[in-house]
């Protein structure tokens, strides 16, 4: 009875103080893309409508937002064949905030609850803004133990290593496992993960990572600009990460696999085929594509292939929280700047002046 009354009140308040924050959060500042092109694109509203949330949407007051690759990608026209008929867009995929207002089917979270998350790869209103829309089943409670910089980070990069090692390998404890390009969020988030999972790990990096490596539990790190990694790596692996995806990575990525081992790479070319030809001849295609890989490295070396992407997962966002509470998981952040100075934020990740993670502070 005492469970059942505090349920309603909590769920009185909620709608009150959702429809109090209607009323006057109506628009709010975000960065737009009106179309595609360098960091002078990028603009900054002060009035940009926040849309009505559907019963399943969580309204994030946000924070914090981490700058990732497709960030800067789609700015440039990466994905045009979905998001050009949209434009302007918003862009942005992590985020670290508080709930502002909740859906009316939404259960997992209250008002005021610090909270991260990230959107999926395709999510038009993106987190670049005060107030950012995630559906339930892609936020979850921030990791207490850190700030909402550093949790900023972690999520959209964390769930495409937990996408592809979890979800599509299946790692398992004693396995052995390559990971090719440590040094950025996503390689970063694999050693950590596969490390937990009690996996041998080994990766390439640049020559400042590899003590960052070495200390979050790999076995060997090894770099790829001073080292022949082909001779360097020792023994053959049941998992290969790649995380750069070049001719050369793949090349050596698949000769280290042993027999029955899985190769996934985070190049897929969906989105850059469905550019070129639109997506109804580009989808099929990559399909093909990849389905020809699969079919080739099967008969040559006995192993599995396959493009991994990043998705929504909310059991993989719940276990990675509970990684970073428990001091196991964490994305090292280089810079932050204010959101209004998004345009430089770009700038630096385009020219790798600031080679590691960016964050944008929204105040
Ligand atoms: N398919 C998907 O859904 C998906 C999702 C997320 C990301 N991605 C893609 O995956 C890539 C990595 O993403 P991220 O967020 O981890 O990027 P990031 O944090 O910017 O990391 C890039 C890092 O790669 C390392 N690197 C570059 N060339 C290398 C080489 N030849 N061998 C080994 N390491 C090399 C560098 O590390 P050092 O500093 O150690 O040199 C660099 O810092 C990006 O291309 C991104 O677009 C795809």
């Amino acid at each position: 009875m005492e469970m059942m009354r505090i349920s309603i009140h909590r769920r009185l308040l909620c709608s009150v103080y959702k429809v109090v924050l209607r009323s006057y959060v109506n628009s709010c500042r975000a960065v737009l893309l009106p179309r595609f092109g360098g960091p002078e694109v990028l603009q900054v509203h002060s009035d940009v409508p926040v849309p009505d949330l559907k019963p399943n949407e969580v309204l994030v007051r946000s924070r914090a937002v981490s700058i990732n690759p497709l960030d800067t990608r789609m700015r440039s026209g990466y994905g045009r064949s979905i998001f050009e008929p949209l434009l302007p867009i918003i862009l942005g995929r992590d985020v670290s905030g508080e709930v502002a207002a909740i859906g009316a089917s939404v259960r997992s979270l209250v008002v005021g609850q610090e909270v991260f998350g990230a959107l999926h790869p395709t999510a038009i209103r993106g987190t670049y803004t005060d107030y950012a829309i995630l559906p339930e089943n892609e936020v979850t409670a921030k990791p207490s133990s850190l700030s909402h910089v550093e949790a900023s980070a972690i999520p959209f990069a964390a769930l495409t290593a937990w996408r592809a090692l979890k979800s599509t390998a299946r790692i398992s404890e004693g396995q052995r496992i390559l990971v090719v390009g440590g040094g950025g969020a996503v390689g970063f988030s694999a050693i950590q993960l596969a490390v937990a999972a009690g996996c041998h790990v080994a990766t390439t990096c640049g020559r400042e990572s590899v003590d960052r490596m070495l200390k979050a539990g790999a076995e060997q790190a090894v770099d790829y600009v001073a080292e022949d990694v082909e001779l360097a790596i020792r023994g053959k692996f049941d998992v290969v990460l790649d995380t750069i995806g070049v001719p050369e990575t793949e090349r050596y990525g698949i000769n280290f696999l042993k027999r029955g081992g899985h190769y996934m790479t985070l190049q897929g070319e969906a989105a850059s085929l469905a550019d070129n030809y639109g997506l109804a001849i580009g989808l099929p295609l990559a399909k093909g594509a990849e389905l020809k890989k699969q079919i080739k490295y099967r008969y040559s070396h006995g192993i599995e292939y396959s493009w991994t992407y990043m998705r929504a997962d909310f059991e993989g966002l719940i276990e990675i929280r509970k990684l970073c509470d428990a001091g196991r998981l964490k994305i090292p952040v280089d810079k932050t700047f204010p959101i209004t100075q998004v345009k430089d934020a770009h700038v630096a990740k385009d020219k790798k002046i600031i080679p590691g993670k960016v964050v944008l502070e929204l105040s």
